[in-house]
């Protein structure tokens, strides 16, 4: 899959024709791309981006409403901003009384935020380091951990790794991590307008058939999920599935390197499918205190030993890039099927299959999105949506023998159920695929 950083995204130019190359291009030899940690950062020192992420009002009214609307916990602490760029978050904490405030940024953004820091009359209690969080010392440890490290579909970047590191080596016992807890969601959707626009606009281009190309855009379409995309509530299909419920203040990195989640979704109408709709929030709770693994282990209230940080008020905060929410910059991630048309579908449709989340070998801050249809996988893992401990993880029940070859698990050989129909049209559409020859 692609890297696409929030500055950056689409690569438009990989289908332009080169010389001699054959048409349509190979699919299969689409790798993702390598970013190098300073690309990464240098894709930060872009005003740009930053302007980008400031304007988005929904995120940074979150935030200055979790920070702000929380004086409380703030008043008086120490904070650490792991990635400041501009300095919001540092200065949003400033402003809600925080003694001593740490922004760290990896970037030559910190040039910026310093300069922000000192006009706003901040310099005395703000210290801007320079610096990756893996590699700067703080004079001290810290009360609250506040960081804006979403990506799309939440994951993308893997900035959280950042935080999390940050959070084992400097945050007390019983302190805060700001957002304490985020979800990714999952729903089958109708793109109707996408695909005329993407795949059915292929047909007649100004009264020529250029449909010659299709299979090589609908393999570069299903070659990376589309990251910026708005949904709307009215076209997904079904209720949304909670992919994976991720506790900030116990997660673990290794815990986020493959993620998976077995899903049977009952269509709510008659429609036609196109792919899937993924979207995340966060949540912002000022009681959900950290308790480092050792003092988790040993099962003491770590909170009450160390002089309990929560606050008796405050407010839980939640910011949603859900469709139907106010729009922000993340948009929705659409995940293209193969399908000539789409899927038809209706209310006796279920959707089963498996959604995977896997950190690409090459390059940890990029992830490959993987659904499979039909298959629920046996892993246990895939069953569970928590990611802390504190859901059961559920046996997954082994389906009935196929009494029929062809036939899908406890289903006749030519039923004619939702699910049955939509795996044969899938399994046609596979075959039909690797017929087309992409290469
Ligand atoms: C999404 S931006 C958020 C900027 C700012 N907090 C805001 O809300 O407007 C993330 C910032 O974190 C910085 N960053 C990412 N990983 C970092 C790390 N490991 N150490 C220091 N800075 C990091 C990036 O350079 C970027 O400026």
């Amino acid at each position: 899959m692609e890297e696409p950083s929030r500055k950056r995204q689409r690569n438009e130019s990989e289908l332009a024709p080169s010389g001699n190359s054959s048409y349509p291009p190979d699919a299969s030899q689409k790798k993702p791309k390598t970013v190098a940690a300073e690309d990464y950062f240098e894709s930060y020192e872009d005003l740009g981006v930053h302007h980008l992420m400031l304007r988005d009002r929904p995120r940074s009214e979150a935030y200055r409403k979790a920070i702000e609307g929380n004086k409380e916990a703030f008043q008086g602490k120490v904070v650490l901003d792991v990635g400041t760029g501009t300095g919001l978050l540092a200065m949003f904490a400033a402003r809600a009384g925080a003694k001593k405030v740490y922004a760290v940024e990896g970037s030559n953004m910190a040039n910026v935020a310093q300069l922000l820091v000192e006009k706003n009359g901040f310099a005395d209690r703000i210290q801007v380091i320079k610096g990756r969080m893996e590699e700067v010392e703080l004079p001290e440890k810290v009360d609250i951990i506040v960081s804006e490290w979403m990506g799309f579909y939440l994951l993308h970047e893997s900035m959280l790794d950042s935080v999390l590191y940050a959070r084992d080596k400097w945050l007390n016992e019983g302190g805060l991590v700001f957002p304490s807890r985020s979800r990714i969601f999952l729903a089958p959707v109708n793109l109707d307008s996408y695909y005329e626009e993407h795949v059915t606009f292929w047909e007649d281009v100004y009264g020529l058939d250029y449909s010659a190309l299709l299979p090589a855009v609908k393999a570069q379409l299903m070659a990376q999920p589309e990251i910026q995309i708005t949904v709307e509530k009215e076209q997904l299909l079904s209720h949304p599935l909670l992919v994976k419920d991720i506790d900030c203040l116990s997660v673990s990195p290794q815990q986020l390197r493959r993620i998976k989640r077995n899903f049977e979704l009952p269509i709510l109408r008659d429609d036609t499918m196109h792919g899937f709709c993924v979207w995340f929030d966060v949540t912002f709770d000022p009681h959900h205190t950290y308790k480092s693994k050792s003092q988790a282990v040993q099962g003491s209230d770590a909170a009450a030993d160390s002089g309990d940080m929560r606050p008796t008020g405050g407010q839980v905060v939640v910011l949603s890039t859900a469709p139907g929410e106010k729009p922000t910059h993340w948009k929705q991630t659409f995940i293209l099927l193969p399908a000539d048309r789409g899927f038809p579908v209706n209310p006796d449709t279920t959707i089963t299959g498996s959604m995977a989340m896997t950190t690409a070998d090459d390059n940890s801050r990029l992830y490959d999105l993987s659904i499979d249809l039909g298959e629920l996988d046996p892993d246990p893992a895939a069953d569970t949506t928590s990611l802390n401990g504190v859901e059961e993880e559920k046996e997954v029940e082994p389906e009935a023998e196929a009494v029929e070859e062809g036939a899908m698990p406890g289903h006749e050989k030519d039923c004619q159920c939702g699910k049955c129909r939509l795996i044969r049209a899938y399994l046609a559409m596979e075959e039909g695929r690797e017929g087309d020859t992409l290469g």
